[in-house]
């Protein structure tokens, strides 16, 4: 008899899955977009006119992560990949959380910020100095190390990768994202037409796309809650 397939769960993440771990949102009244402009911050322009803003901000960035642990739904998610499903984990966040609560699979299309970057090449990835990245951090090429995270207007790596896998998707769960930046948002179109979708967001306001179900919750509320009903059915749908 055919081995069963493990059933395939692709999670698609936003900062909101962090929001509970006390890393800040964006475009919330009180998120990062609200203290920086992202064009001071968050863009090549800005890293060529000002370097040393740029890396003051992801230096404020990265005390927020290292000041946080995995949440509730963090650990659902690893969970489930523990109890047999195949849990792929696509993210939009640059934090290590998903990885310190024990999920494996996970697809960063927006970079990492405990991770340093040449400021050339997009293909070399250092690790962080210690205390963080100053001007006159080199990479072994000799050019200035940068953090590695995609800004706007700069090509989002692993796209292509994330699309193949969310196209073997047997559920989509998207949590905890306004799905306000493409293409990570268009990820959405890319699972299988018969593939469920669920949204988990507390803001009501949050448009989900036709087709897709929601359960206006927080991640940490929300997302436990899923998983348990999946363990004790034993399959996504
Ligand atoms: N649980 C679940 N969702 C939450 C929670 C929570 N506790 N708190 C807030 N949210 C929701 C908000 O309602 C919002 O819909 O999380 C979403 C966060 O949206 P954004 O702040 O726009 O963050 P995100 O969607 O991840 O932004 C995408 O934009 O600025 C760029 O590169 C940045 O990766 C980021 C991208």
């Amino acid at each position: 008899m055919a081995k069963q397939r493990a059933p395939h769960l692709v999670v698609f993440t936003g900062a909101g899955i962090s929001a509970e771990s006390g890393i800040q949102t964006f475009r919330a009244s009180d998120g990062l977009w609200a203290d920086h402009a992202i064009e001071d911050v968050a863009t090549p322009e800005a890293w060529r006119r000002d370097p040393e803003r740029v890396l003051r901000f992801y230096d404020m960035r990265r005390d927020q992560v290292r000041r946080a642990r995995p949440n509730p739904a963090h650990q659902a998610l690893a969970s489930l990949e523990r109890r047999g499903f195949r849990v792929s984990i696509i993210t939009q966040n640059i934090d290590d959380l998903h990885e310190r609560a024990g999920s494996r699979q996970v697809l960063h299309l927006h970079g990492e910020i405990l991770k340093a970057r040449s400021s050339v090449d997009p293909r070399m990835h250092y690790p962080l100095p210690r205390g963080g990245i100053s001007l006159g951090d080199l990479c072994d090429k000799g050019s200035q190390l940068r953090p590695d995270v995609v800004w706007f207007g700069e090509a989002v790596p692993h796209f292509v990768e994330a699309c193949e896998v969310a196209a073997e998707a047997d559920l989509l769960l998207v949590v905890g994202t306004s799905l306000a930046v493409m293409p990570a948002a268009s990820l959405l179109d890319h699972a299988p037409l018969d593939a469920p979708c669920v949204l988990v967001d507390p803001d009501a306001q949050v448009l989900a796309p036709p087709g897709v179900a929601r359960l206006n919750q927080s991640a940490g509320q929300g997302v436990p809650a899923l998983v348990r009903h999946w363990q004790r059915e034993g399959r996504l749908w």
